[in-house]
């Protein structure tokens, strides 16, 4: 319920800002209108901020409804449960695992979809439910499925769909696996992003459909891409822009402890020393940290900051055989490395560095990616330059 007090930030406001960036779209506005955002965030929440990885301090909506009315119509991301439920305390806990996503992104995201009447569409990832009901008020529940790994999201979900008037078909379950009781699909969205585009989606959606969905390579750097299905059961496509959803459960990277890589030694233990004139905060933008994903599979970078502006890039592999460090220090020109293992890891990424400058440093929207029952392909600016290829294990 709406008091006096919460006047000012409302609906009207949230729609008004996203007409302004051009992310809602008129023949999106009537669906806004019927099921909007505050329906279906929770009443405990960590707002997030535009463009940042940061979480403000737990919203409790009965102790703070101002507060609470006001972040739910920011455009921003809300993240709604920490850790897979793991954490619920009042502070923030390590990797949110459900959220209410920007709003900007929703509708993005949904005008790329492109839906027609009478379209059937599978969402992966019900999160809130509020994507579903969007997409139940414009096509009809009886064509909508959503599907969401996590139990007790799901029931929430259904329980505030079913209040707001709609009962598409909720399903718990891996949505890695798609949904084949309701394909085929004309469309296929996925708000949890993925770093290979599970077979099943494409057998599910029909020829001439389209998958929208969140890509990212282990490294870091992520997109929404927009994938046709083709006859023949491959699917291709443009990136459209930045995104940073979370992983599909089942693609998560396990996440190994420094401890690991070092063996029990003291770094640097093992580590070949040598010196890059390539300062690591050219390698930490998203972008290029897409770009330098593409071309380096299975690692991923980690920061270690010391407070005082320096810090230490590691980089470790997914296989757990190679490590490195680059020492960061201001106003330096020259930084010290240490790689172990079978792998330099640093010598790639300062390699795919040099490749993503002679590219004409190249955004995401210059990439596309194309799967086929071989493997992914990302290519850029068309399907036959590919610069990365990876067979589906
Ligand atoms: C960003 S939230 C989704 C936001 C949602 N579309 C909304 O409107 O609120 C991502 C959701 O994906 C779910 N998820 C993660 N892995 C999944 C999987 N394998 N299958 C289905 N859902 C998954 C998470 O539990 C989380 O609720």
């Amino acid at each position: 319920m709406t008091t006096h007090s919460e006047k000012g930030a409302g609906p009207d406001g949230l729609a008004s800002a996203l007409i302004e960036k051009g992310a809602l779209t008129g023949d999106w506005l009537p669906a806004f209108h019927a099921v909007p955002r505050h329906l279906f965030v929770p009443d405990v929440i960590w707002p997030g901020r535009a463009g940042m990885n940061r979480q403000d301090d737990r919203v409790v909506r009965t102790e703070e409804p101002e507060s609470w009315w006001r972040a739910v119509h920011r455009d921003a991301p809300i993240t709604t449960q920490w850790d897979d439920w793991a954490y619920t305390g009042p502070g923030r806990g390590k990797i949110p695992s459900s959220s209410s996503s920007m709003p900007t992104m929703v509708f993005s995201m949904l005008d790329a979809l492109d839906v027609q009447d009478g379209h059937r569409v599978l969402e992966v990832g019900t999160g809130t439910g509020w994507n579903a009901a969007l997409l139940s008020a414009r096509l009809g529940a009886g064509n909508v499925v959503t599907v969401e790994v996590d139990e007790a999201s799901a029931r929430d979900a259904r329980a505030r769909l079913e209040a707001a008037g709609y009962e598409p078909s909720t399903v718990v379950g891996d949505g890695a696996e798609g949904y084949a009781d309701g394909a085929p699909y004309d469309r296929l969205i996925a708000t949890a992003s993925v770093g290979r585009v599970p077979r099943e989606w494409i057998a599910q959606t029909r020829p001439g459909g389209l998958i929208v969905a969140p890509w990212g390579p282990e490294y870091g750097g992520e997109a929404v891409v927009r994938l046709t299905v083709a006859e023949d059961g491959t699917a291709s496509g443009p990136f459209l822009g930045s995104s940073a959803f979370m992983r599909l459960r089942a693609q998560r990277t396990r996440l190994r402890h420094v401890r690991e890589y070092l063996g029990g030694r003291a770094w640097p233990a093992d580590g070949r020393r040598s010196v890059t004139g390539l300062s690591p905060e050219s390698v930490g933008d998203w972008p290029v940290m897409f770009a330098i994903g593409v071309r380096v599979s299975g690692a991923f970078p980690w920061a270690e900051a010391y407070g005082d502006g320096s810090y230490t890039l590691w980089l470790r592999d997914t296989a757990v055989t190679s490590w490195a460090t680059v020492d960061y220090v201001p106003s330096r020109e020259e930084f010290e490395v240490r790689q172990s293992g079978p792998r330099s890891l640093w010598d790639e990424v300062a390699a795919a560095h040099r490749w993503w400058e002679e590219q004409g440093r190249p955004g995401f929207e210059r990439f596309g990616l194309t799967v086929g029952p071989a493997g992914e392909q990302v290519w850029l600016d068309s399907p036959d330059h590919v610069v990365h290829s990876a067979a589906i294990g």
